[in-house]
């Protein structure tokens, strides 16, 4: 029987008529399941397909049954009355965190070899869609073998919008497996074996876990508490769950975060062709800034001394 690994149990199949399921443990009617899409993609903008009804139904069957609710109505009912902790265990139950350590290995010389270049000045990443933290953890590796230390020029701030993933994060605590496609040395350096109980799983050691700082952060909010400007902005396999029009929009507040010479890392099935007016493909699914397209901080000094920094509009300010 097929699992779903953030519900852990059985993928049962709801009837989805209009009336509801009368074989399941909980109706859930095309109503209910329509208005489920609808809360996540104004929330979180993320896009479910009619082939997620089943994948939606055994996720929200848990928050029922913690809940003791008796129908997906009643769920609704408490979503819609703004119930912070139950929105929160929502969006945690609906978005997919499949992620692992140096996924798409190619993109990280890039990121290596791009901060080299920078000569020692300090450099800032953002990892926007962290998932379990494998990813950050990655790109501070990767710094730590760039600079040949544990403390590089280099800040990384991790952060999605699934609060459950970001405690994993946080903790830095994997299965034994997640690491056996490392080289050996990589293991040696950078993570600790459990012993007794802890058998089967490693710890990111402390040097390095220290070197990324977790944050939520909803991609769709107004709000980023991330300070331009930035060399590097990881925004792999999330784009996928959202439509065109949002990723148009998360794309147009990259451009002001960004450094001229800024890269942004997309996963291995996401495009940006809807703003070809903002980024170019430099090849690898890694995007750079359009000659046209005005990041925040041009690098000029301004009559004060400061640098100089372009608004969203590409009007000047000083900071
Ligand atoms: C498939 S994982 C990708 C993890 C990692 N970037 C990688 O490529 O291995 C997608 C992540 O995007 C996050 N996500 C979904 N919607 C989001 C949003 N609106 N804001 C921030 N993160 C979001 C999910 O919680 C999930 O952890």
């Amino acid at each position: 029987m097929d699992t779903d690994t953030k519900s852990g149990i059985s993928k049962e199949k709801p009837n989805l008529q209009s009336g509801g399921s009368h074989d399941r443990e909980f109706d859930f009617t095309k109503a209910d399941f329509d208005r489920v899409c609808q809360l996540i993609y104004e929330h979180a903008g993320i896009s479910l397909g009619p082939s997620k009804q089943d994948m939606v139904y055994s996720r929200l069957a848990r928050r029922l049954r913690a809940n003791r609710l008796e129908s997906f109505r009643e769920y609704l009912a408490i979503l819609e009355s703004n119930n912070e902790v139950e929105w929160e265990a929502f969006v945690n139950s609906l978005t997919t965190n499949l992620t692992s350590f140096f996924r798409e290995p190619h993109h990280f010389p890039i990121l290596a070899e791009h901060v080299a270049k920078q000569k020692g000045r300090h450099c800032a990443l953002w990892c926007s869609a962290a998932s379990t933290g494998e990813e950050a953890y990655s790109m501070a590796m990767t710094m730590v073998d760039t600079f040949g230390t544990f403390t590089p020029p280099v800040s990384i701030i991790a952060s999605d919008v699934d609060t459950q993933v970001l405690a994993k994060a946080e903790l830095g605590i994997y299965p034994l497996e997640s690491i056996e496609k490392l080289p050996e040395d990589k293991v040696k350096r950078f993570f600790l074996r459990g012993a007794g109980e802890k058998a089967g799983l490693v710890r990111v050691r402390k040097e390095l876990r220290d070197m990324v700082i977790f944050r939520q952060i909803n991609l769709l909010s107004d709000n980023w508490p991330i300070r331009p400007p930035l060399d590097a902005i990881f925004c792999r396999n999330v784009m996928i769950y959202f439509d065109k029009e949002t990723q148009l929009k998360i794309l147009e507040r990259f451009v002001p975060l960004l450094q001229q010479d800024g890269l942004v890392f997309a996963g291995h099935s996401e495009s940006y062709y809807q703003a070809t007016h903002l980024f170019k493909l430099r090849g690898n699914t890694v995007y750079e800034l359009e000659k046209s397209a005005q990041p925040a901080y041009t690098g000029e000094l301004s009559n004060s001394g400061h640098r100089t920094h372009r608004g969203h509009h590409g009007h000047r300010r000083t900071r």
